[in-house]
């Protein structure tokens, strides 16, 4: 929901918090600043993005070696220069930057104004840093350490955070509690941020905090406790991700570079878990718990935006070939309506992120109502996949357009193949079919990669509806959530009003909608609904919509009905919302760019949402 940056060592500290809140940006952008400690504490911050803020900094003396930066996504008070972060206490003995909610900063700061504190802003954050320095002025806190434990200790709500005591010099604090904050450990300096990709060019040594971690970094080591003062113990990993990874390379935007990683990545989500006879489907983060998917009563698949359509696939999947009761829920909404668990459910969390704060709550929930809780993420180390009894990465790699592509693609890859197993062992299937549908799974790349080479095509087709102002996408069985997923897509990144919808629902309504204004993507591949969609074309060509339909190669029974066509190859139905979902990514990307949208950092989003 934000970028947090900090660094101490040897090194300026600017040019390592400005790049570091570049690669961050994608994660909130509503403004920026920077705290640098060099004898004197020196705050720079604006709304805007991390460019203004260079701006904003070009004749200050920025020079020093450690600081800390934040990017904003704001949850309280609105985006401007008094409500950007870094936040200074009231008397300049502590800085802080935040990514979270105070969620009892009312009560805190009536206390606080009782006891003589005045506020610069509108921030739950500015509370914080307020109630840090109550603690240490009251003289309860012997220093900057035991004043941030106490403060946290009255924090109710969600924090990620990056403290400087003004009066002990050569110190970072970082502490977390549902919001990410990770640790790149140098040589005699310490890179702390929000995830791994801005320390990526300088170390891939990698302490991933947990809840209620404290970190008290100096020049000479790190000390982690707990908010109540108990030691406790980290492990450093070794991160493999690439700089390259976290570039844009030729591309104009992460987002085409991520579709057109799509090829890659889903081979490699497969990679490894289909033994080379192709026989066998293997996902060895399962292993243990396989035993309770097979014999559960229900599966229940939570998540939230895009991973919430790929669930819908999931579901579609697993009841059509493992007859297994499978029902998906907005992590948004499991996590409050007190759902009827039991310990023969289990719950499947997907998050690219792994940090979705509905989605973590949702398992938290499930957990303690005694369900089995999995994983499908996509970021290693993350908070939902270290908080999950077992599970399955995506290999999608970092995604860092804020609207999900190679992810979804990933997600549903894993799905597939989980369906794929969950239908065998629970022998629903021939060891014939099961071979012949995982073979069906081993030539989506290549069948992707035909797609993607259409792609001047669809930008073409694109152009035709750059003005548009409204689009509903129809899709049924399977393809009903590529259609909710095409529409998220487009609505996202073009800001124009997308309603994905079961095409078989569009004349209990929304049927209304149509007239010779309205683009209609029908999703209506070749599969088992194929002549109930064709009829729902008709119903919408009577009307005067104009449609755009994706089709299977040579099918030429649609093309006197629609406007215009994507083509997908012929495939099994199984994977042909893999397929699908492509052209609809690349036909959003063309509108939202010819319309002048930023493709990447859309407004009023953020790619991971770790506040609700
Ligand atoms: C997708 O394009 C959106 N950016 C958003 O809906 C996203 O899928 C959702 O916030 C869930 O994120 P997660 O997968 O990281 O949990
Ligand atoms: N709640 C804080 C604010 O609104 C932090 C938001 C964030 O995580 O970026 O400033």
């Amino acid at each position: 929901m934000c970028g947090i940056i900090g660094y101490i060592g040897q090194e300026n500290v600017y040019p390592i918090l400005i790049q570091g809140l570049q690669r961050l940006e994608y994660r909130g952008y509503d403004s920026a600043g920077i705290a640098i400690l060099n004898g004197s504490l020196k705050v720079f911050k604006c709304k805007g993005r991390v460019s203004d803020l260079e701006q904003h900094v070009k004749d200050e003396d920025i020079s020093g070696t450690i600081g800390i930066g934040h990017t904003r996504w704001a949850t309280h008070g609105e985006p401007n220069d008094r409500n950007a972060h870094p936040h200074t206490s009231m008397n300049g003995k502590f800085v802080l930057v935040h990514n979270g909610i105070i969620e009892n900063h009312t009560e805190l700061k009536t206390d606080l104004m009782k006891n003589g504190f005045r506020f610069q802003s509108e921030t739950d954050t500015e509370v914080l840093v307020n109630l840090i320095e109550y603690f240490y002025s009251k003289g309860e806190a012997i220093d900057g350490e035991m004043a941030i434990r106490l403060a946290l200790s009255k924090v109710v709500g969600a924090y990620g955070i990056a403290v400087i005591c003004t009066k002990e010099k050569d110190q970072l604090i970082v502490a977390r509690k549902g919001s990410p904050l990770v640790i790149g450990v140098g040589e005699g300096s310490y890179f702390i941020a929000s995830d791994a990709s801005p320390i990526i060019p300088y170390t891939r040594n990698m302490i991933y905090l947990n809840d209620n971690d404290v970190a008290i970094i100096n020049r000479q080591g790190l000390i982690l406790k707990t908010v109540e003062n108990i030691p406790a113990v980290f492990n450093i990993t070794k991160v493999s991700m690439t700089i390259g990874e976290i570039e844009k390379g030729d591309f104009d935007h992460f987002m085409l570079k991520e579709i057109f990683e799509q090829p890659k990545i889903i081979e490699e989500t497969f990679r490894g878990r289909i033994t080379s006879d192709h026989s066998t489907i293997i996902l060895g983060g399962l292993m243990d718990v396989f035993p309770k998917l097979l014999s559960a009563q229900r599966i229940i698949i939570i998540g939230c935006g895009t991973s919430w359509h790929a669930a819908l696939v999931g579901e579609y999947l697993i009841e059509t070939y493992a007859r297994i009761p499978v029902e998906v829920e907005y992590a948004s909404e499991f996590r409050y309506r007190n759902p009827i668990l039991t310990n023969t459910d289990v719950v499947i969390a997907i998050s690219q992120s792994g940090e979705t704060a509905d989605t973590l709550a949702a398992i938290r929930m499930a957990k303690a109502n005694g369900a089995t809780v999995l994983g499908i993420c996509n970021v290693v180390g993350s908070t939902i996949a270290r908080e999950t009894e077992g599970g399955v990465f995506t290999h999608a790699g970092i995604e860092i357009g804020v609207a999900s592509t190679k992810a979804f693609t990933a997600q549903v890859t894993v799905l597939t193949l989980l369906a794929l197993k969950l239908a065998k062992e629970n022998e629903k299937m021939t060891q014939e079919t099961y071979q012949c549908l995982i073979q069906e799974l081993i030539n989506v790349p290549a069948k992707v990669q035909s797609i993607l080479q259409k792609h001047l095509h669809i930008k073409e087709v694109a152009s035709k509806y750059k003005k548009a102002t409204n689009a509903l996408y129809l899709g049924r069985g399977l393809l009903f959530p590529v259609a909710l997923e095409g529409a998220l897509k487009l609505k996202e990144i073009s800001y124009l009003h997308a309603e994905g919808y079961a095409a078989g629902e569009m004349k209990h309504g929304p049927i209304a909608l149509v007239d010779d204004n309205l683009p209609v993507v029908v999703v209506a591949a070749r599969d088992d609904y194929y002549t109930k969609i064709v009829s729902n074309i008709h119903e919408v060509k009577a009307r005067k919509g104009n449609i755009i339909a994706v089709v299977t190669e040579g099918d030429n029974n649609l093309n006197s009905l629609v406007n215009d066509l994507f083509e997908i190859p012929e495939s099994h139905p199984i994977v042909t919302p893999i397929l699908a979902i492509i052209p609809l990514q690349l036909f959003s990307y063309y509108i939202a760019v010819s319309r002048g949208c930023n493709v990447d950092q859309p407004r009023n989003l953020a790619k991971s949402v770790t506040v609700e």
